[in-house]
């Protein structure tokens, strides 16, 4: 399958074989993920394999994802990580300010979820299946203990790979007018969900598994009816980012 075909393709999978992935599949996954563009060539990311069952079940109880983040073929937690440049840094006695604001964090940030997908799209053109764990930051500290993660640095998500035993079918996404204009932002075409509500009412509807009466307004009105996870920006300060 060509590239754009395979994205298109994209379903999160969440029931695996358990089958784990080789050695030589993981390399290749993990060279996919770490050959995607970086800003300022800082590769500010790290990548935690959990190999350790302990750690993966507690991991798996703390995202509310258990099934399939126990029985994934390769579990992987990405790191926004600016460590390195904080050690390098404090070795040469220079002041840590510049790595501690929120564009740095931003790079971070950025520069992970880049290879994330790298290694996401790679696995998907070995018939593999994915799905990301964002449930890790239920607990961020726990998570922190867990993984020895030092300062100036941020677990973002875990991405679960496998063999699928069943995949959904491909969710509808927001019509391109929906988000793509020309030279200028468009308020009127970006929040007109009329078409996309009717099509993804449609879609709950009639899937094969948790059908369910929705539509894509009601679900985000739903979803941001509160606010989630506030201590994430405490956690983030305690890591050293001051944002400033
Ligand atoms: C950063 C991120 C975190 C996610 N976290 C979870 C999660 O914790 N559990 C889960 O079941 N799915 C998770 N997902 C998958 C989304 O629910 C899924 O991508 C979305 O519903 C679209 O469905 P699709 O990927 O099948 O097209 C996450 C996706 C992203 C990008």
């Amino acid at each position: 399958m060509n590239v754009i075909n395979l994205m298109n393709n994209h379903v999160s999978v969440r029931d695996f074989k358990g089958k784990p992935l080789s050695k030589e599949t993981k390399q290749k996954l993990l060279t996919a993920a770490h050959a995607g563009s970086s800003s300022n060539f800082v590769q500010a990311t790290s990548i935690i394999e959990i190999t350790d069952e302990q750690v993966r079940n507690e991991i798996a109880e703390i995202s509310q994802s258990a099934a399939y983040v126990k029985k994934s073929g390769a579990l992987y937690i990405f790191v926004a990580d600016l460590y390195r440049q904080a050690t390098l840094l404090e070795t040469h006695h220079k002041s840590l300010a510049p790595i501690k604001n929120m564009e740095s964090l931003l790079v971070s940030v950025v520069d992970t979820a880049i290879a994330a997908e790298n290694m996401a799209v790679a696995a998907e053109s070995l018939d593999l299946g994915i799905c990301y764990i964002g449930g890790i930051r239920n607990n961020l500290t726990r998570i922190k203990d867990l993984l020895h993660l030092p300062k100036y640095t941020l677990p973002l998500f875990g991405l679960t790979i496998g063999e699928p035993i069943a995949k959904n079918g491909v969710k509808p996404r927001l019509p391109l007018k929906n988000l793509v204009s020309k030279n200028q932002y468009n308020p009127d075409e970006f929040t007109d969900l009329n078409q996309y509500d009717q099509v993804m009412e449609n879609y709950y509807l009639n899937r094969p598994s948790h059908p369910k009466k929705m539509d894509w307004s009601t679900s985000q009105l739903k979803f941001f009816s509160d606010v989630k996870r506030p201590e994430v920006a405490d956690f983030i300060r305690e890591q050293g980012f001051t944002l400033k």
